[in-house]
């Protein structure tokens, strides 16, 4: 399931080993060579280093071995943690590596890597290169089993390699950079037309928060779902029900639509912070993807209005055409907004919410990731299939 121990001599393949985008190797023009320079920082599913490699300085996200649990997608009771080919299947979309590889794989593919922090690849550790990280870093104890929140329980070794062995550290390569520490008009005008744009690319879940900017562009995609995916592309799953196929659809709106109600969240956060330290150097954002920041809680002058009643969100990131990518392709900074047609419970739960919660659980069934169950949001309309 992890990518195993490279064999000498054999080049590494893109990953992840699924239809879609895909990242490909550092290229370290020989042997794997890193100086490790300083912990930056960690996250929920990663350490992250300033390292020197051929002369250049970048950062490295080494990932965790998280649980599955933490993948979006499986959902917290997932519970086929012993059938390798289940794992196998969800790990390729929503583990947090390959989740990061494929958003960083399509940003590649369409020529639109100016809209993220700079990705140079990705690598596995070599066994020599962890001994001489563990050891500088000793003082860290530094734990890549489970997630920063919950760390400890021994992920790594549930699925070791071919040999028996646990599977190397894998990490991506990326422009090093500092953190944003203040959001200015421009700085937030200019993160929400990433996420405008990023969408189009069929780039979800892109987790805005100023601590994910760094350089001033979006630098985490360890949980974005990127298209092709089995929770945004219900056509990729024939066997689906209407009502599962409109329970997916709604769940794919939300994911849009969400990256909007936290880029306002993100906004109104910001403004209390001045608020509380008493900030006066800098002036209370009023950049906000919906009116004041309250999602679809938008008061309507109903006798112009058309949208009064419709829920939008203002990208359908399902429009990128995957299967034939043309790279450098302009992207519109006000594409057509995407009204979603469902149900009006569904209608009214859009309305009403100033974030999203995904209610989809997924389960892997023949050869399919298909959804098992719902949750609250979705009472009375979905059983099972
Ligand atoms: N390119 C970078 N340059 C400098 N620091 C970084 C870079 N990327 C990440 N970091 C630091 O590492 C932390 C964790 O990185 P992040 O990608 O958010 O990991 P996670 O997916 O685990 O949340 C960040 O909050 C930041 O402090
Ligand atoms: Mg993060």
């Amino acid at each position: 399931m992890y990518p195993d121990w490279p064999e000498p001599g054999v080049d590494l393949e893109p990953l992840p080993r699924v239809d879609g985008p895909k990242l490909g190797p550092f290229d370290f023009k020989g042997p794997q060579r890193i100086e490790f320079l300083e912990y930056l920082g960690s996250g929920q599913h990663s350490h992250v280093f300033k390292v020197q490699i051929l002369g250049t300085v970048y950062a490295l996200k080494l990932f965790r071995f998280t649980y599955i649990y933490d993948w979006i997608g499986p959902g917290p009771r997932h519970t086929e943690l012993d059938d390798i080919e289940a794992v196998s299947a969800f790990y390729q979309y929503s583990e947090p590596f390959s989740a990061e590889c494929r958003a960083f794989g399509r940003l590649q593919e369409s020529g639109h890597e100016e809209l993220a922090i700079e990705c140079f690849g990705y690598l596995l550790l070599d066994e020599e290169h962890e001994r001489t990280l563990m050891s500088r870093f000793s003082d860290l104890d530094l734990e890549f089993s489970g997630t920063w929140s919950e760390p400890g329980i021994e992920e790594r070794s549930r699925y070791p390699g071919e040999s028996g062995k646990d599977p190397p550290i894998r990490g991506i390569v990326k422009e090093f950079g500092q953190e944003n520490t203040v959001l200015r008009v421009k700085d937030a005008k200019k993160a929400l037309r990433d996420i405008i744009q990023l969408q189009q690319l069929g780039i979800v879940n892109i987790d805005p928060e100023q601590r994910q900017i760094i350089n001033g562009k979006f630098a985490d995609f360890s949980i974005a779902i990127t298209t092709p995916h089995y929770m945004m592309n219900p056509e990729m799953n024939i066997f689906l029900t209407p009502e599962w196929r409109s329970a997916v659809e709604y769940e794919a709106f939300g994911h849009s639509l969400r990256d909007y109600l936290e880029f306002d969240n993100m906004i109104v956060g910001w403004n209390c912070e001045l608020k509380w330290t008493g900030n006066k150097k800098h002036k209370p954002l009023s950049v906000f993807a919906f009116p004041n920041g309250k999602g679809l809680q938008i008061k309507y002058d109903l006798r112009k209005s058309p949208d009064r009643e419709r829920a939008f969100s203002y990208v359908d990131p399902r429009t990128y055409d995957w299967r034939a990518p043309r790279p450098g392709k302009t992207l519109s900074s006000k594409p057509p907004r995407w009204y979603y047609e469902g149900s009006d419970q569904h209608l009214r739960n859009l309305k009403r919410c100033t974030d999203f919660v995904p209610g989809i659980e997924w389960k892997y069934r023949a050869g399919l990731i298909c959804p098992d169950k719902g949750s609250h949001w979705f009472e009375g309309i979905i059983e099972s299939v």
